[in-house]
């Protein structure tokens, strides 16, 4: 297999001016690396105004034989997965390709029995064990989109996705362990299900050895649906554009909407960025942090490091179970040379102190990756010399669920260091800045609205069963550009600082929360009348939700009364998107047309009250007073 990596920067520069100047030629050298079944008739076509973005137009494939099959020639006993689980007194696992490969053949097969057939829905709502990169693989091999939920939402937010995708199957387990907790995931499917009548099978793998209780013609136990499975699977004939995964994600509007990308454009984009970014080299060993159930684990768990025929560890749990340095007892177990994680879970660490690094042997690291949020000077300064000891790049990888893999970056080793700037564009990826206008901003060093102005192989195609919604959330802000929804800074170097997000949406510990979809949970308290949500600056997770409640009036046990919203909030969403503060008020700052003024509220949970501007145009400028005087004892 040929590397796709860039080896200097000079090459960057170069390879990059050749993708701006022929997008065509430039991905159509690198996608004829890769494994079709029939070759494409055109490179691109596309407009950004219904919006259609088309790749490789009229070729065929399956991702998972680039992933898995191509590598069994010359690598089939390489290790494709180290699983390392949750208690470090479990056993550890490991997959070559060629027993990852029997997996994903024999429980594809499984699927099939089952009666799933091209383009049905299947929903994953798993813990980070091989099964559920198994499970994803297993979809693709067939040809059946997955809709990987994190297993961390609730019984209502995972209905609402199974009931969007209309998928007919869930594929879970029986429970979970993450740190010391653990979550009935069994019992959270079959409270969700009864409101979601397409779906017709449940598979259930047995992780923990619980009782769970299996409905008989719909629950079946996964040993028991590969059992006698055959080892091979026939992969099917995708068409490049046919729907690869739905992965939900959320917005400025209430409810999460489903991105869906595509077969060939997401795989020629994971595996170039993974090697280009990771400078992956055939001994290295690899390990992303993140969780399947986010963007970062679809692209640079699953596909990226498989389609590159890496070997990469998988780990169940979190970083400071059953201590704070398990991260680094990991990297020392499997000598891993590239490690990508988030910026809370630096933080979080870092907040621990350096005396749990010191056991351990961190020698084998050449790259540390962060993604998710804005990474703050003094935890990159953290990562770079204690983590790193001065001798690993940092690659600060900027990108969004929608856009499918990483825009802006450090490329490897090859790219200039500077703390806090998250780099260059990759090769194919034309950022703009744009003011308030819609017009580009040349100079350097001025704040704007990041766009991108022509499409890349992973763009989301759509959102699923709304090409309206897609459309008009990413493509109609400004004429001809795919509008992200952050601000940025660029310096006369061309690097890009990612400044944070523009538009309504909280990036709570890298999880993203729409305040109108936190709002709205909030609102299903019998109690509450309407609340407002708003960021506010964390020292670990970034940002933290703080919510203004106005119930019929104020709570008489204001701890009773916020333990109520904790419930709702948890039972709506999950407990990964409870609001840190809560204030009960008589009534929100709204304008006289009736908008609330966030702007006013942000302050306020910013601690900032002395510097309001100005409230003359409220409704009710009193609510402000009111609300200051409460901010004290919040
Ligand atoms: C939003 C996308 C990227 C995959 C995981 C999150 C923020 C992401 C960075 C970064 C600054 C970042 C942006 C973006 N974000 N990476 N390196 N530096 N901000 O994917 O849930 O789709 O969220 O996360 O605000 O728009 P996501």
């Amino acid at each position: 297999m040929k590397s796709l990596a860039i080896k200097t920067f000079e090459e960057y520069q170069e390879r990059y001016a050749q993708s701006v100047a022929d997008p065509s030629a430039f991905w159509g050298e690198i996608a004829e690396t890769f494994q079709w079944e029939k070759s494409w008739d055109k490179v691109l076509e596309w407009n950004f105004q219904e919006p259609k973005v088309q790749w490789f137009k009229g070729g065929q494939l399956n991702i998972t034989t680039n992933a898995l099959d191509r590598h069994l020639e010359h690598n089939a006993n390489k290790i494709a997965f180290y699983w390392e689980p949750n208690d470090p007194s479990t056993e550890a696992r490991s997959y070559t390709y060629a027993q990852l490969h029997t997996a994903v053949c024999r429980f594809a097969n499984a699927l099939k029995v089952k009666g799933i057939k091209k383009g049905d829905r299947i929903c994953i709502y798993m813990p980070m064990i091989p099964e559920l990169a198994i499970a994803v693989l297993a979809c693709a091999r067939i040809g059946a989109v997955h809709s990987v939920v994190f297993a961390g939402f609730s019984a209502n937010a995972l209905a609402d996705r199974i009931v969007d995708a209309e998928a007919t199957m869930v594929i879970t387990s029986d429970g979970l362990n993450r740190g010391a907790k653990s979550m009935a995931l069994k019992e959270i499917v079959d409270e969700a299900i009864t409101t979601c009548p397409s779906i017709t099978n449940v598979i259930v793998y047995n992780c923990l050895g619980w009782e769970c209780n299996m409905v008989s013609g719909r629950d079946s136990w996964w040993h028991d649906a590969i059992a006698h499975q055959p080892e091979h699977c026939t992969p099917e004939l995708m068409d490049v554009e046919d729907p690869l995964f739905i992965l939900y994600t959320s917005g400025s509007t209430g409810k999460p909407k489903g991105v869906v990308h595509t077969c060939g454009g997401y795989m020629v984009y994971t595996a170039y960025t993974f090697q280009n970014v990771y400078q992956y080299e055939a001994d290295d060993i690899y390990w992303c942090t993140a969780d399947i159930g986010w963007i970062t684990g679809h692209s640079y768990i699953v596909y990226g490091p498989l389609l590159s025929g890496a070997t990469s560890v998988l780990f169940e749990g979190i970083p400071t179970y059953p201590y704070a340095g398990r991260f680094w007892q990991i990297v020392e177990k499997y000598k891993v040379t590239q490690f990508l994680t988030a910026p809370t879970a630096i933080r979080s660490l870092m907040a621990h102190g350096t005396e749990h690094l010191k056991p351990y042997d961190l020698s084998s690291l050449k790259i540390l990756g962060t993604v998710g949020e804005p990474i703050n000077e003094e935890a990159w300064q953290w990562y770079y010399k204690e983590v790193g000891k001065e001798q690993c790049a940092i690659v600060d990888n900027w990108w969004q669920t929608e856009t499918g893999g990483i825009m802006i970056s450090g490329i490897g080793t090859l790219s200039p260091l500077k703390p806090t700037f998250a780099g260059y564009p990759l090769p194919g990826i034309q950022p703009v800045l744009l003011n308030q206008e819609g017009r580009e901003i040349e100079e350097p060093n001025v704040e704007g609205y990041l766009c991108i102005k022509a499409p890349w192989p992973s763009i989301l195609r759509t959102t699923y069963g709304d090409h309206e919604r897609c459309r008009v959330t990413y493509f109609s802000h400004y004429d001809g550009y795919y509008f992200t929804g952050d601000g940025a800074k660029r310096d006369e170097n061309g690097m890009y600082r990612i400044i944070g997000r523009i538009d309504d949406v909280i990036n709570v510990s890298g999880h993203r929360f729409g305040t109108a979809e936190i709002e709205n949970a909030i609102n299903a308290n019998e109690h509450v009348i309407e609340s407002a949500v708003v960021g506010y600056p964390h020292p670990v997770k970034g940002q933290s939700i703080y919510a203004f409640v106005v119930g019929e009036e104020l709570p008489e046990d204001e701890l009773a009364a916020r333990h109520s919203i904790v419930e709702t909030v948890s039972k709506e969403i999950g407990k990964i998107a409870v609001p840190e503060k809560i204030m009960f008020v008589t009534g929100l700052p709204k304008t006289r047309s009736g908008k609330i003024m966030r702007r006013i509220l942000r302050k306020v949970a910013e601690g900032e009250t002395g510097s309001l501007g100005d409230t003359s145009t409220l409704l009710d400028p009193g609510i402000v007073d009111e609300i200051i005087l409460k901010s004290n004892t919040i």
